[in-house]
């Protein structure tokens, strides 16, 4: 046993990235995303509605709309009237009664945060409208939804103190709206948290832990997965305090591939998570030749089952988040 601490320990010192590790968590689980990652946090959300109690979604459309097809996919970035959120529902239904994701009732409560810039020319507000079209039509609860349009950002995660100028693109797609994306979805999500104050000091640790272990049947880069992976663990957290899990898909060309560590340093999660106990996952996508800019597959490139809870990266992603919570 000592000898496999030690030779684990050797392992992670040497590639730098540690063992993902599990920790004191409340056993329900929270998704946000940007734009591809967006389109992720919704599947995850949808599939693992017994778990995922809410969703945070910036820049993104809804579940399955491009429905396993590169060519649908380009309506479900700018081409709103043609996207029928009737068919998707549809889908969503027989997924869920055939088993291949949980069953929907449980997201009656959830609580889901739809966010559009006014001004985003690449998923543009149309289509993120539709997604709360999608979730009006399955949650029963009114007021769980909370949606806003009038930030008049381009396409990327919208911050108070970090990224480009709000209203234009820039190559990181963080952009400085002096509006904290991050706190205003878990705020939406969890409800009474703490706002940090911008630009506070991290009282904890971001750790690069493999990615390799959750992929079981090839390598991550055969499902457009990087080896490693981000965990922001707060101080609290590390120390045995009562915590909850967020996991945060990055977008496209946002990757640690493209931008190292710069999103999940960024974009304001960790600091909300510093004073609110909160342990952020940062799973990272990778480019490959069927998908160049490292986006997460919501059109189909890794598997026909990528929507549901069979998709490589929908598992994969699963079991990091079993992980923290010790169950994998
Ligand atoms: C790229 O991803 C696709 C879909 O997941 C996969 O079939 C293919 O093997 C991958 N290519 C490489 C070189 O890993």
């Amino acid at each position: 046993m000592e000898q496999y601490i030690f030779l684990s320990a050797l392992i992670g010192f040497c590639s730098g990235q540690s063992r993902l590790d599990q920790y004191n968590l409340e056993s329900h689980v929270s998704v946000s995303g940007h734009s591809s990652g967006s389109f992720m946090a919704n599947q995850f959300h949808v599939a693992q509605c017994k778990r995922v109690i809410g969703a945070g979604l910036f820049a993104g459309g809804p579940y399955y709309c491009a429905q396993g097809n590169l060519i649908a996919m380009n309506t479900c970035l700018t081409l709103p009237s043609s996207i029928k959120v009737a068919t998707l529902i549809t889908k969503t239904q027989n997924y869920a009664s055939s088993g291949l994701i949980d069953p929907l009732s449980n997201l009656a409560n959830s609580r889901v945060y739809i966010f559009s810039g006014s001004r985003d020319s690449v998923v543009v507000p149309g289509v993120v409208k539709k997604q709360e079209e999608y979730y009006t039509s399955i949650i029963t609860s009114p007021g769980t939804i909370k949606t806003v349009y009038d930030i008049p950002a381009q396409h990327g995660m919208p911050t108070d103190s970090y990224g480009g100028t709000c209203g234009s693109t820039n190559l990181e797609y963080i952009n400085n709206c002096n509006y904290n994306g991050a706190y205003e979805a878990l705020n939406h999500i969890y409800g009474g948290l703490q706002r940090p104050s911008s630009g506070a000091a991290l009282t904890g640790q971001l750790i690069l832990f493999n990615q390799a272990e959750f992929f079981k049947l090839a390598a991550p880069s055969v499902y457009g997965m990087d080896t490693a992976g981000y965990i922001y663990v707060p101080s609290s957290c590390q120390h045995g305090a009562k915590c909850r899990l967020h996991i945060v898909f990055h977008g496209c060309q946002q990757s640690r591939e493209k931008l190292g560590d710069k999103y999940a340093r960024n974009t304001g999660y960790n600091q909300v998570a510093d004073v609110n106990n909160l342990i952020i996952l940062y799973p990272q996508a990778k480019s490959n030749l069927s998908n160049p800019n490292g986006c997460w597959d919501w059109w189909g490139f890794s598997s026909s089952a990528y929507a549901n809870k069979n998709g490589y990266q929908m598992t994969g992603v699963e079991r990091m988040m079993l992980r923290t919570l010790g169950l994998y």
